[in-house]
């Protein structure tokens, strides 16, 4: 049986039916996810119910792995899984807690951030821990042309530390990086518009979790304009809400989409994810 893609949401989103997530897929299908993941920036595969090897295996078809920098949260045996997690057990936890709680483009603070990423849900609360996902290349065609023609000359810096100084600084959990962790990150810049290598088509490429401002710009200059992108960014229509059920694959371009993971839910129930993270090209 062949593919069929349904969409999901007038934003972005669409469901993949009949993918074998557990035999390696003919080239022409892995071409159609490919495509299908740039037109729509998120795609849902249900009941994979696939071990962290199948896992590994299925994202490997879309191009190399990346391994978070923080080494803590992968998944032992398994530096290619990240864990997102507030389970805790005999005091530890299990991995990376109040992650992506934020809008943020994975590893955009990587010289080449990640393509895309391919989220498995564990467990979740029977409410809430739904993650959103903003459609960046809506956010850029809804620009008027001199907002477009002027972010068009612009790089911005993102930097991993900003969520650190920022959205974690009052985490026990979530200590800063280390010394060894910074010399990894160091700020990078990015064009504020990238291309979709895929589709040829403009997205906006900043996002609040790690863009700190535009390069050569003084914050206060920076600062003005990337609220009101991160407000434009974010408007409810740009986006698709995933509620998740257990055994739900998400895979996510992070070249064309952002997202954050709401943290509406009761901290004392488990939700526990398994995250692989594809390596991805300079953005131009
Ligand atoms: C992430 O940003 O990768 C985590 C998203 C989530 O837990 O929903």
């Amino acid at each position: 049986m062949g593919m069929s893609i349904r969409r999901l949401a007038a934003a972005c989103g669409a469901e993949v039916i009949g993918a074998d997530l557990v035999r390696p897929l003919d080239a022409a299908a892995v071409q159609q996810i490919h495509r299908a993941l740039g037109e729509h920036g998120v795609l849902l595969f249900r009941d994979a119910g696939i071990t962290p090897e199948q896992h590994i295996a299925f994202s490997r078809q879309f191009g190399p792995l990346e391994a978070h920098v923080v080494g803590e949260f992968h998944l032992a045996g398994h530096p290619e899984v990240f864990v997102v997690s507030n389970v805790r057990e005999e005091g530890r936890l299990k991995g990376a807690v109040y992650a992506g709680q934020y809008w943020h483009s994975d590893l955009s603070y990587m010289s080449k951030p990640s393509l895309g990423s391919l989220l498995l849900c564990r467990e979740m609360p029977e409410v809430g821990g739904d993650t959103m996902w903003a459609n960046m290349y809506l956010a850029y065609e809804t620009l008027s042309g001199p907002m477009k023609r002027f972010l068009g000359g612009l790089k911005a810096v993102h930097d991993y530390s900003h969520a650190y100084d920022t959205y974690f600084a009052a985490l026990k959990e979530r200590p800063p990086l280390t010394p060894e962790q910074k010399a990894k990150t160091p700020p990078v810049e990015h064009p504020v518009i990238r291309t979709h290598p895929v589709t040829g088509k403009k997205a906006l490429y900043v996002n609040p979790g790690f863009t700190t401002g535009f390069a050569g710009m003084p914050e206060e200059e920076s600062r003005p304009i990337l609220d009101f992108l991160f407000r434009h960014a974010t408007r409810p229509e740009f986006i698709y809400r995933h509620k998740w059920s257990v055994d739900d694959l998400l895979f996510w371009d992070n070249r064309c989409t952002m997202h954050y993971a709401l943290a509406d839910y009761d901290f004392t129930v488990r939700r526990h994810m398994h995250r692989t993270t594809l390596a991805g090209d300079e953005p131009f």
